[in-house]
């Protein structure tokens, strides 16, 4: 959301040779150092291996930019001589001194005597406590311009961790340092929900329980786990999508309109949907774990079968539940969620769906209104809206028709820009409305705690279907809601 060129500053990644740096972070930065957007930036990649150098880091980086289909001058706007290396070694108070003094030294070479820093822990979160202790001890929790702290989900496992997690970052940096990233928050299509809320009137004025039957909240992917068990096991969908992505999409949709459009403002308003939320009735949540079938054409296994998982895994892949927001606004509306891995498709959408006009005038001709309007949010891919309406069908007999009126990024603004570098962009103008804040993590785990408790029974689900058939059954009475998926295939 912020818009100026970012002040000089030193952008250091704990992790900088793992997964998540090489994919989005240093492929992010390239991008925006390219368009000129980073400023005086300098990048410095810190991993326990003293034996990488600069020359060999910037080796590396290259690479893993291409492999990420960066362009030559993309690649060469990152790898010159403002991406450096540190080692830090067994990471004990002497090597993090030895990296603050590094760091002093890169920032009077380069001219970037306003000490502005960022710390991107891109680490397993066992590692969280120690590197913000090491920092701390070594003074490099404050500098002499500002200092920020990025953090990476998960943000504790449920709500005590979460409450130790938080208590441990507040000993050492000061919340407006710290910068907890939700990757869903920095999607265009995410941010829009905003501008498309507060922006146009016409659905404002709708956007309550006397217009809107319900809310539903999909995200699936096909993908499976891949090589990720060692992280997933024992995690599952309600802490690894529930919790924060989707909890963080609901919140945008039900929220009040803020006093302003400022970091402060929002959070508070996305706080206060958290706190009005009913505690969650455990006969409405359905755990799933898929099954072998066939995805996207190709046979897969089943998730007991995946690399690294136990055969007696009760990890949830699969999660649906109904919600409700007890508030003026939304009482007695259903907010159905779902995310599963292993799905018939990757996409993620909101349907709102609005009441039907009270009474059908065209029943009497023999028309059938059999869905009521729904708009459709989509998230990816495809990102855009639409918004299914009933026309009457040309000709005879009497036929109504539901249509979609869509629009799609794609097709308006062509190539729009990935959420990491948003995220970074937003990290270095010190705009914190895109962060997760504390309170947020705690009132989220609040609400799904009990569930991690007593998790109920896992039921199966074929690869490549859309979830056990007992979701289904949440979504009935609300005229077969899940469906909107064969709307959208129309539609396409
Ligand atoms: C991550 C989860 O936060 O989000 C992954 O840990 C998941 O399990 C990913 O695959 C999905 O992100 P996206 O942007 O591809 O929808």
């Amino acid at each position: 959301m912020s818009q100026a060129q970012p002040e000089p500053s030193l952008f250091i990644i704990f992790g900088g040779t793992g997964d998540l740096a090489r994919r989005k972070l240093l492929p992010a930065l390239a991008r925006l150092s390219a368009a000129e957007q980073l400023g005086r930036c300098h990048v410095v990649g810190v991993t326990r291996d003293t034996n990488f150098n600069d020359d060999s880091y910037r080796e590396l980086v290259a690479e893993s930019l291409d492999a990420a289909g960066l362009n030559e001058q993309q690649r060469h706007a990152l790898c010159t001589a403002t991406l450096h290396y540190h080692g830090i070694g067994e990471g004990t108070q002497e090597d993090f001194e030895a990296l603050g003094a590094r760091l002093t030294a890169l920032e009077e070479q380069h001219g970037l005597d306003r000490q502005n820093r960022t710390f991107y822990l891109s680490l397993p979160p066992k590692a969280f406590p120690i590197t913000m202790e090491g920092l701390a001890k070594a003074g490099l929790n404050r500098s002499a311009g500002w200092t920020r702290l990025v953090v990476e989900k998960p943000f504790g496992r449920d709500l005590a961790s979460a409450r130790a997690l938080t208590e441990i970052t507040h000993r050492y940096f000061e919340e407006e340092q710290v910068y907890r990233i939700d990757h869903y928050l920095g999607k265009e299509t995410v941010q829009n929900l905003l501008v498309f809320r507060f922006a146009n009137t016409m659905f404002e004025s709708m956007w309550n329980r006397d217009r809107v039957e319900s809310v539903m909240i999909t995200v699936s992917e096909s993908l499976g786990l891949g090589s990720r068990a060692g992280y997933y096991d024992g995690i599952g969908a309600l802490r690894d999508m529930v919790q924060n992505h989707i909890t963080q999409l609901l919140t945008l949709v039900a929220m009040e309109p803020p006093s302003s459009f400022d970091a402060e403002a929002i959070r508070y308003e996305k706080i206060k949907v958290l706190r009005s939320m009913a505690p969650i009735d455990p006969s409405q949540v359905i755990r799933g774990q898929y099954d072998h079938g066939v995805v996207d054409g190709e046979q897969v296994q089943g998730y007991l079968e995946e690399e690294g998982v136990p055969s007696t895994s009760t990890t949830e892949t699969f999660v649906a539940m109904r919600l409700s927001v007890d508030n003026w606004r939304w009482t007695g509306v259903p907010f159905y969620i779902r995310s599963g891995k292993r799905l018939a498709a990757k996409s993620s959408q909101i349907a709102v769906r609005f009441r039907d006009v009270p009474v059908s005038l065209f029943q009497s001709m023999g028309a059938k209104l059999d869905t009521s309007d729904v708009l459709l949010i989509t998230l990816q891919p495809d990102e855009g809206f639409s918004m299914h309406l009933d026309v009457k069908a040309p000709g005879d007999p009497f036929r109504t028709k539901q249509i979609p009126l869509s629009f799609r990024y794609s097709e308006r603004f062509g190539e729009i820009p990935p959420a990491y570098q948003t995220l970074l962009l937003n990290v270095l103008n010190g705009d914190q409305t895109l962060f997760v804040h504390a309170d947020e993590v705690e009132h989220s785990w609040r609400l799904y705690t009990p569930l991690l408790e007593n998790p109920g029974i896992i039921h199966r689900y074929r690869a490549g279907s859309w979830g056990p058939k007992e979701a289904d059954a949440l979504a009935i009475p609300e005229k077969q809601l899940w469906q909107i998926d064969g709307a959208l295939k129309d539609e396409a």
